[in-house]
């Protein structure tokens, strides 16, 4: 066997023991994505193979923790590039006016900070009825969900919660700041649900007339995007519309089943 073909093996080797022990499927995932995040555990634990490493996974039960913890990324903000937020005020805007009911559904929506965000603009904004706004936000991370649950966020060396909603014209009536946590309040939470719910495992929603999938495609295989915008697709209502990452587009065999409201924001109305 050459060198390479040991790694490669034991590589593998490492993702079976993800497939086989914790609710994350490894083949969904692009390699070079899953290989950064393994590299990074291995490293924290002084590992320096992945033979190594997969013993540890199949020995320790807070390492393979860790690693699902290091595999679903939450990287997420209030907010988050807030040109597209202007985009979604629009549609909010256009949408509340025309419906009784408008579903919007943050998937992924990490630790909630981004269907807080619809909820947030819905109350500040005076030509959005928040009374007609209902926002689900899922994710396939337990953590995450329970954080966003929680609806406390803390300003720490990294992230600053205040600077995050400076797009809302006063963000005190939506926040009950106690010196570095935000605790989002009542009237915010109630306009959000949140659900456990798997993009690629778990199948179609109801339909929805708004859809968030921002930053997860990008760690997506190709051969498994399809299925997520099958899903995604599924549970757009028939004029819905779909958001996506900023570096994140509609595969080039779907293009025509989208019109674009904003397409450097990557905002799509469903053709
Ligand atoms: C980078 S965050 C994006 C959060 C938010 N949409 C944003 O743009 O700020 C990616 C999220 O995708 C979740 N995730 C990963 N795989 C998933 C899957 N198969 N189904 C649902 N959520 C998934 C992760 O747990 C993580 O919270």
């Amino acid at each position: 066997m050459t060198r390479d073909t040991e790694t490669e093996t034991a590589f593998e080797g490492v993702l079976r023991q993800i497939d086989d022990t914790v609710p994350f499927e490894p083949g969904y995932y692009n390699e070079s994505y899953l290989d950064r995040r393994i590299t990074a555990r291995m490293r924290r634990r002084d590992t320096e193979s992945h033979t190594e490493y997969e013993r540890l996974l199949r020995e320790d039960d807070g390492e393979r923790q860790a690693l699902m913890d290091a595999l679903t990324i939450n990287v997420t903000e209030f907010f988050r590039n807030p040109e597209m937020w202007d985009v979604l005020r629009g549609v909010l805007r256009e949408r509340t006016a025309e419906q009784r009911r408008v579903r919007v559904w943050s998937a992924p929506s990490a630790d909630g900070r981004e269907p807080y965000s619809v909820a947030m603009l819905a109350c500040d904004d005076p030509e959005i009825d928040e009374s007609r706004v209902e926002v689900l936000g899922s994710d396939i991370s337990e953590e995450a969900l329970d954080n966003a649950r929680d609806g406390v966020y803390h300003t720490t060396r990294t992230t600053d919660i205040a600077a995050e909603l400076e797009p809302l014209s006063d963000p005190d009536r939506y926040v009950e700041r106690d010196e570095d946590a935000f605790r989002v309040r009542r009237e915010v939470q109630r306009l959000v649900d949140f659900e456990t719910h798997d993009l690629i495992r778990d199948g179609a929603r109801d339909p929805f007339d708004v859809v968030l999938c921002r930053n997860l495609l990008i760690y997506i295989d190709v051969d498994h995007k399809g299925a997520l915008f099958d899903t995604l697709e599924a549970s757009l209502a028939d004029d819905g519309v779909l958001v996506l990452g900023m570096t994140e587009s509609v595969p080039p065999d779907r293009t025509d089943r989208y019109e674009a409201i904003d397409k450097r924001r990557r905002v799509f109305r469903r053709a």
